[in-house]
């Protein structure tokens, strides 16, 4: 998108049988368009294939109906900064303390205890239910749900029916594309009604919790439409798978590229030091006196967004920009790849003291209307602009503090030679989200004292922990 916006401009078109795509890799459009006239941009494509895989149950690809706009209203009200800062930073920062932890003892495994804390920062939150180990259900099942959900949208994998309406008349049994978007609905609507029964279990025994399905089910939160029992299983649903892939593949990022460029760790710990010294790990309440954190989540953010493309948008009417017409139904990317790389200098090069400047977190940037003081487009823009970005910004924060806190990221070192392996910030699993390829690090403690706060820190949480699982 980037090359053919250099060749075309930075708003280009592209036909694609009866589609249209709107191409939008410049800032001030999406401005005007996705933040000013949102009415008309906040839909959704109309596409048989993310039907089939979501059965108009997913949060994120509802069509803009009355039922989306009941969950965005309900989830935004529950995801405030004030809430996540209040009633359940201290679960979270917990949650963060057992990553330290498992760390520290099995550190080749970082992937999966990375995979485990964002999932259970997020399920926390949305079932009240955390998982002590990646194995378990609130662990695992949302990467389960998402490999299969990625496998049935990833772009070139399924017939383009709706471009090509031809390919409608193709039997079922020679169409695997569709095979596969019938199996994604199948697995995330059991995974989800598997999550309400344990919940539901939990409660008969008198165990109500502060979590969104706790207000949903006590009704001290309603939803502006009725929704079926799976109808709501796949929301919360929905809004788990957007909150634990994503936030550990940013993590994932951000380390690698930290341990390719140590200079950049050693900036943060210059604050970290100063802060915390060797007494206690960061905290969330320390985020102003530890800006370089704040540029290293940006910067990380910036040079691999994990929605490369983005989620696609819709026009839901013919809409004319700077004497373009862009049709109704057109499909229109903001292209977070693309627009973070072309509206820096030297974008390739990995380097968070660009965000030096931009102390604010990210949804103060994306709110404003100084367009061109944007820090980056990976959360998306206008209305469906990520409904999680507060507890994405304050995940990523608190496990990237604390890392950097606690060990130096170093490359792993190859046994047989005893040289450092080389690192390759290019490898990344092209699809649907954009993740490193599986890399080794090594995390060293920085210290004895360091390493004996981790094991204080996990033991004056470990009995807290356990009142939510
Ligand atoms: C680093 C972490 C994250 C990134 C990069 C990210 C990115 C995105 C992007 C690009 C979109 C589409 C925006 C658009 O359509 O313009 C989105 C939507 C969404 N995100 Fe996130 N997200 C992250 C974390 C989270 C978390 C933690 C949650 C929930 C707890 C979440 C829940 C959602 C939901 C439900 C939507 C759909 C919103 C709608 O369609 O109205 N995300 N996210």
């Amino acid at each position: 998108m980037r090359e053919w916006s250099d060749q075309y401009g930075s708003v280009f078109s592209l036909k694609v049988g009866r589609s249209t795509i709107i191409v939008l890799n410049d800032r001030r459009a999406v401005h005007d368009l996705i933040d000013k006239r949102s009415a008309i941009y906040s839909d959704r494509p109309i596409e048989q294939q993310l039907e089939i895989a979501f059965g108009n149950e997913n949060f994120a690809m509802l069509h803009a109906t009355p039922m989306w706009r009941a969950q965005r209203k309900v989830t935004s009200q529950l995801l405030t900064p004030m809430r996540l800062d209040s009633e359940i930073a201290r679960i979270q920062e917990a949650e963060i303390s057992q990553l330290m932890y498992d760390l520290l003892l099995t550190p080749d495994d970082f992937r999966t205890h990375l995979k485990r804390a964002t999932s259970s920062a997020s399920s926390i939150v949305i079932y009240g239910n955390r998982a002590p180990s990646f194995e378990s259900f609130w662990g695992s099942a949302v990467y389960v749900t998402m490999g299969k959900i990625s496998k049935a949208i990833a772009p070139g994998s399924y017939l383009p029916v709706d471009q090509f309406p031809i390919l409608k008349y193709l039997p079922n049994r020679w169409n695997a594309g569709k095979q596969r978007a019938h199996d994604s609905y199948r697995t995330m609507t059991d995974t989800w009604n598997e999550a309400r029964r344990l919940v539901d279990q939990r409660r008969a025994k008198g165990d109500k919790r502060n979590s969104f399905i706790d207000k949903l089910l006590n009704e001290d939160i309603k939803l502006d439409v009725p929704h079926s029992y799976t109808e709501l299983n796949n929301y919360l649903g929905a809004v788990h798978q957007g909150g634990a892939d994503t936030t550990s593949s940013a993590v994932l990022t951000h380390i690698i590229h930290l341990a390719k460029h140590p200079h950049f760790q050693e900036k943060a710990r210059v604050e970290l030091d100063r802060v915390c010294r060797t007494d206690r790990m960061p905290v969330w309440s320390d985020f102003k006196d530890l800006p370089y954190i704040n540029c290293i989540i940006k910067e990380g953010l910036r040079i691999r967004p994990i929605v490369p493309a983005g989620l696609p948008h819709r026009a839901r009417q013919d809409n004319w920009y700077e004497g373009m017409l862009i049709p109704k139904d057109a499909t229109v990317f903001i292209p977070a790849y693309a627009l973070n790389h072309s509206t820096h200098k030297d974008p390739e090069i990995y380097n968070p003291d660009r965000y030096l400047n931009h102390p604010r977190l990210a949804m103060d940037y994306a709110g404003s209307p100084d367009y061109k003081n944007r820090d980056h487009y990976s959360y998306g823009a206008g209305r469906r602009i990520c409904v999680g970005i507060h507890l994405a910004e304050r995940t990523q924060w608190r496990i990237t503090a604390r890392l950097l806190w606690a060990f130096k990221i170093e490359p792993a070192v190859d046994e047989a030679t005893g040289e450092k392996i080389e690192l390759d910030t290019n490898a990344y699993e092209d699809g649907f989200l954009s993740e490193p390829d599986p890399f080794r690090v090594r995390f060293v403690p920085r210290s004895e004292k360091h390493a004996e706060v981790l094991r204080r820190e996990f033991k004056e949480v470990e009995e807290f922990l356990k009142k939510w699982e």
